[in-house]
C-alpha cells in the first residue's frame, strides 16, 4: 500500500533508476551535482536550462528520456521562488510521487540539494501522498495493460545512515494520511459509523490501545439529546468511539483529538439540493483524520498521552428525523432549537466535546468538515481555525503550518453568540447568513471549558476537482496537524 522507502549516497549519473526526479528550485540553473548526468546525456540538462524550457516554476514538470546507462527517465520538477523551503519541497515531491506512479515508473529515485532531516521526512512524505491511489472499488486492469504502480522510493543523500529516522518517521506519517484518506474516499454505503468503529478497533488492536465505544443506548443514558436527534433519522447505530493512547507520563493531562464523523450529510429534512450531494460522503473527514492521526502517533511512538475521540452518524430525512423547531437537550443540559436540520455537525460536536471534558484535557482540537461559509471564506488551500486561547492557537497555526496545511484564524468574539441565541430555548443551531464559520464555532464553544480550538476543514479536506498534485478525492488534512501539534509536545 505504502512505499518502500530507502536512502542512499552516489552520483545520479550512474544509478540504474527507472526513473530520477530531481525538485529544482526557480531560476536555479544547472546545479553542479547534475553535471555528470548532464555530460551523460549529451548536454540535455544543460540545454534545457540554457533555453528556459525548465525554469524551475511551482508546479512544473519536464520529462526526459534518458541514456543507454543511468536513469531511463529523467524528470524535473519546479519547486518555484519558495519563501518556505521546506514546504516547496514538500509540494514538488507529492508531484513527482504523482508523475512517477502516472508514469508506472514502479520506482523512482528522488534528488534535492543537500536532502537531509525534516527536508528529508517531508519529501518522503511528499512522494507517497502523490502516489497514493483511491482504487479500491475499481476492478483492476487486465495484468499485461497495466503499468507498474509505485513501490518503492530512493532518496539520493549525503549520509544515508542519518536518513533512517526521518524516512522512519515520513513512512509512519503517510500511514496514517493512507488511513485516512482510504476511509474518506470510501462510498456512504461502505463507510458507516460501524465500519469507522471497527477501524477504530482494529487500530487499539495493532498498537495495544484501548477503545471505547459507545451507541444509541449508551448515548442516550448519557443524555446525548444532541447527537441523537442528528442519529434519530437512520437505522444506524450512532457511534461515540474514544480511542486512548497512553506514551506520555502516568497522570499527565492528554491531548484530545476530536473528529466529526458524518458518513453522509442529505441535510436531513432540511436536505441538499441534489447537484455535488455525492461529495458529502467526505463528511466524516474529521473523524478519518483522528484515525489517521492516531495511527500516525503510535507507529511515531510519541512520547505523550493522545485520545483520539470521533462522533459518527449519518444525517437523513425520514419519518423519525428531526424537524426545524424541534428543541432537543444537550447532555450539557443545554436546550437547542434545531433552526436547521442541516447544520448536524454541530450537534454531534456538541455532546462530543461536553463528553471529552473527563479527560481533564489540556488541549482539544477537533476538526470538521462543518460549515460551506468556511469554504467561502478560506476557500480550498486553508482552513479556518476558532477557539478560547490565544497561546494554544498560536501552537495550532504554526503545527499547520510545519504539516503544509496551513490553517488561519478567524475571530471568535462574543458577537457571535448573540447570533445563536433562540427565543423558545437555550440556543440554537444556526446563526443566519453572516459569519456561517464563526457562529458554528460559537456553538461549539458553548460546550467547551478547556484550551480549546476548533478546525473548519469543510475547504481543505477533499477536493471536488483536480488539484495537480491531488487527485479528486481527500487529501489527508488535517492528519499532518495533528501529529505535528502533538509531535510539538512531545517530551
Ligand atoms: N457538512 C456540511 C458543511 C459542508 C459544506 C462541508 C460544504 C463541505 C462542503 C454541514 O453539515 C452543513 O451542511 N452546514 C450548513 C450549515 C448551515 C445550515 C447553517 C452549511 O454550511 O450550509
Ligand atoms: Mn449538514
Ligand atoms: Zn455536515
Amino acid at each position: 500500500m505504502t512505499l518502500a522507502l530507502s536512502a542512499r549516497a552516489g552520483r545520479a549519473a550512474t544509478l540504474n533508476t527507472p526513473m530520477l526526479a530531481c525538485l529544482l528550485p526557480a531560476g536555479g540553473g544547472l546545479p553542479a551535482a547534475l553535471r555528470e548526468l548532464d555530460k551523460a546525456l549529451g548536454g540535455a540538462l544543460r540545454r534545457t536550462f540554457d533555453r528556459r524550457d525548465f525554469r524551475g516554476g511551482r508546479d512544473e514538470v519536464l520529462h526526459i528520456v534518458g541514456g543507454t546507462r543511468g536513469p531511463r527517465r529523467i524528470l524535473l520538477v519546479g519547486m518555484g521562488a519558495a519563501t518556505v523551503r521546506e514546504s516547496a519541497l514538500r509540494r514538488a515531491a507529492t508531484l513527482a510521487g504523482r508523475q512517477a506512479h502516472r508514469a508506472g515508473a514502479g520506482a523512482v529515485t528522488v534528488w534535492a540539494d543537500a536532502l537531509a532531516g525534516r527536508e528529508l521526512e517531508q519529501v518522503a512524505i511528499g512522494v507517497q501522498l502523490g502516489a497514493w491511489e483511491y482504487t479500491d472499488m475499481k476492478t483492476p486492469p487486465a495484468e499485461g495493460d497495466r503499468r507498474a504502480p509505485l513501490g518503492e522510493a530512493t532518496f539520493l543523500v549525503d549520509d544515508a545512515k542519518a536518513a533512517s529516522t526521518p524516512l522512519a518517521s515520513a513512512a509512519a506519517i503517510a500511514e496514517g494520511y493512507a488511513l485516512a484518506r482510504k476511509l474518506a474516499n470510501m462510498p456512504g454505503n461502505v463507510c458507516t459509523p460501524e465500519l469507522l468503529t471497527e477501524t477504530a478497533r482494529d487500530l487499539g488492536k495493532r498498537h495495544k490501545l484501548r477503545v471505547t465505544v459507545m451507541g444509541r443506548k449508551e448515548m442516550e443514558r448519557e443524555g446525548m439529546g444532541s447527537f441523537l436527534c442528528v442519529a434519530q433519522g437512520t437505522p444506524q447505530d450512532p457511534r461515540l468511539v474514544a480511542i486512548e493512547y497512553g506514551q506520555g507520563a502516568r497522570g499527565e493531562a492528554p491531548i484530545v483529538l476530536v473528529g466529526k464523523g458524518l458518513c453522509f450529510d442529505t441535510g436531513g429534512i432540511s436536505i441538499k439540493p441534489a447537484e455535488r450531494m455525492e461529495f458529502m460522503k467526505f463528511d466524516m473527514c474529521g473523524a478519518a483524520g483522528v484515525l489517521g492521526a492516531m495511527e500516525a502517533i503510535a507507529r511515531l511512538g510519541i512520547k505523550r498521552n493522545v485520545v483520539g475521540v470521533f462522533g459518527a452518524t449519518t444525517n437523513m430525512p425520514s419519518g423519525t428525523a428531526v424537524k426545524p423547531g424541534d428543541i432537543v437537550r444537550a447532555s450539557s443540559g443545554k436546550t437547542i432549537e434545531i433552526i436547521n436540520t442541516d447544520a448536524e455537525g454541530r450537534l454531534v460536536l456538541a455532546d462530543v466535546l461536553h463528553w471529552v471534558k473527563q479527560y481533564h484535557p489540556a488541549a482539544v482540537i477537533d476538526a470538521a468538515t462543518l460549515t460551506g461559509a468556511c469554504v467561502v471564506a478560506l476557500g480550498n488551500s486553508t482552513t479556518g481555525a476558532m477557539g478560547n486561547d490565544d497561546a494554544l492557537m498560536a501552537e495550532v497555526v504554526a503545527a499547520s503550518r510545519r504539516a503544509s496545511e496551513p490553517a488561519w484564524q478567524l475571530p471568535l468574539t462574543d458577537e457571535y453568540k448573540e447570533q445563536i441565541r433562540s427565543v423558545v430555548a437555550d440556543i440554537k443551531n444556526t446563526g443566519g447568513r453572516a459569519a456561517g464559520a464563526l457562529t458554528a464555532a460559537a456553538f461549539l464553544a458553548e460546550f467547551v471549558d478547556y484550551p480549546w480550538v476548533h478546525l473548519d476543514i469543510a475547504g481543505t479536506a477533499y477536493t471536488e476537482g483536480d488539484l495537480t498534485i491531488m487527485p479528486v478525492g481527500a487529501t489527508g488534512v488535517p492528519v499532518g496537524t495533528f501529529v505535528e501539534f502533538v509531535r510539538g509536545r512531545a517530551h
